[in-house]
């Protein structure tokens, strides 16, 4: 059966029983609006953890001033029969108010690694992000928290969080979902009209590449990038960026790297997409 509550005390309480019955929890951070992405974050919680908590709420922390808050897609009918369908045994979705009542004046902050990348072009998003799911783990007190890789530089930020704070936490990043034709799942999609949706694939057209050139060899970052940024460059309005990093520290990578974050975000008219693949370990998209 699961168990849905509003309020963050009773989440609490939810989950302090659960622990207290000796189950290990796992926690599934969401923003609803659920597709198979989520799904098989909440698949590896249950591989993971004896109690599955999942959170549907949509931070408005994380959002600037003329990002898509208003527009975000809200599902919550439709997500509460995925989640009784998976059997997740805990459903916490807050109102904004009981999160950030208004005395609310605290900001938690990561700092390198969030600064390039999304960083540039979203200065204050991760600082909400971090905030939310900090307040999140301390409510739930999982032993393992699930973030897909298609956010890659959050679930970079988030590991940094609670190593550096000494959270009890093993933060696990999953491997991207991907539509049949490669296009990464993202609750952002269903932005897209049929044009925009075809358009899109470019993303994946120019990961592919690069992907492809490193298996015959070729290792120089830069060869790589300017490989996956040409569709990119071509098919979508506008690019926020597509870079070549280290896929630890975000920063620039060595010379001759074993592995290569290859990372990209771009508009298609009002909706902005992000996708990368990690060169050396990662399939081809
Ligand atoms: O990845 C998301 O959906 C959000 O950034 C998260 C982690 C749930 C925090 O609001």
């Amino acid at each position: 059966m699961t168990l849905i509550v509003r309020e963050p005390a009773g989440f609490r309480r939810a989950c302090d029983d659960a622990r207290a019955k000796g189950q290990r929890v796992g926690l599934v951070p969401t923003m609803g609006a659920l597709h198979a992405g989520h799904l098989s974050l909440v698949d590896e919680a249950q591989r993971r953890a004896d109690f599955v908590a999942l959170t549907l709420f949509v931070n408005p922390l994380q959002f600037a001033e003329g990002e898509d808050l208003g527009r975000y897609p809200r599902t919550f009918e439709r997500d509460l029969e995925e989640c009784r369908a998976r059997n997740v045994d805990l459903v916490f979705s807050p109102e904004p108010a009981s999160m950030y009542p208004p005395a609310f004046q605290t900001t938690v902050v990561v700092g390198e690694v969030t600064q390039p990348l999304e960083g540039k072009f979203r200065p204050t998003h991760f600082d909400g992000v971090t905030t939310v799911v900090t307040k999140l783990f301390n409510l739930t007190g999982p032993s393992v928290a699930l973030f897909g890789r298609k956010d890659y530089q959050q679930w970079k930020t988030l590991a940094r969080l609670a190593r550096d704070l000494d959270m009890p936490v093993e933060v696990v990043g999953c491997p991207i979902v991907r539509e049949e034709d490669g296009l990464a799942l993202s609750s952002r999609n269903r932005y897209l009209s049929a044009a925009e949706r075809e358009r899109a694939l470019a993303i994946v057209a120019g990961l592919r590449a690069a992907h492809d050139v490193w298996t015959n060899g070729e290792r120089d970052p830069e060869a790589l990038r300017l490989l996956a940024e040409e569709p990119v460059r071509s098919r979508f309005d506008r690019v926020d960026y597509v870079a070549a990093v280290d896929p630890e520290t975000l920063g620039p990578p060595e010379a001759g790297p074993s592995r290569l974050l290859i990372a990209a975000a771009a508009h298609l008219g009002n909706t902005r997409l992000i996708d990368n693949v990690v060169l050396g370990e990662d399939r081809r998209p």
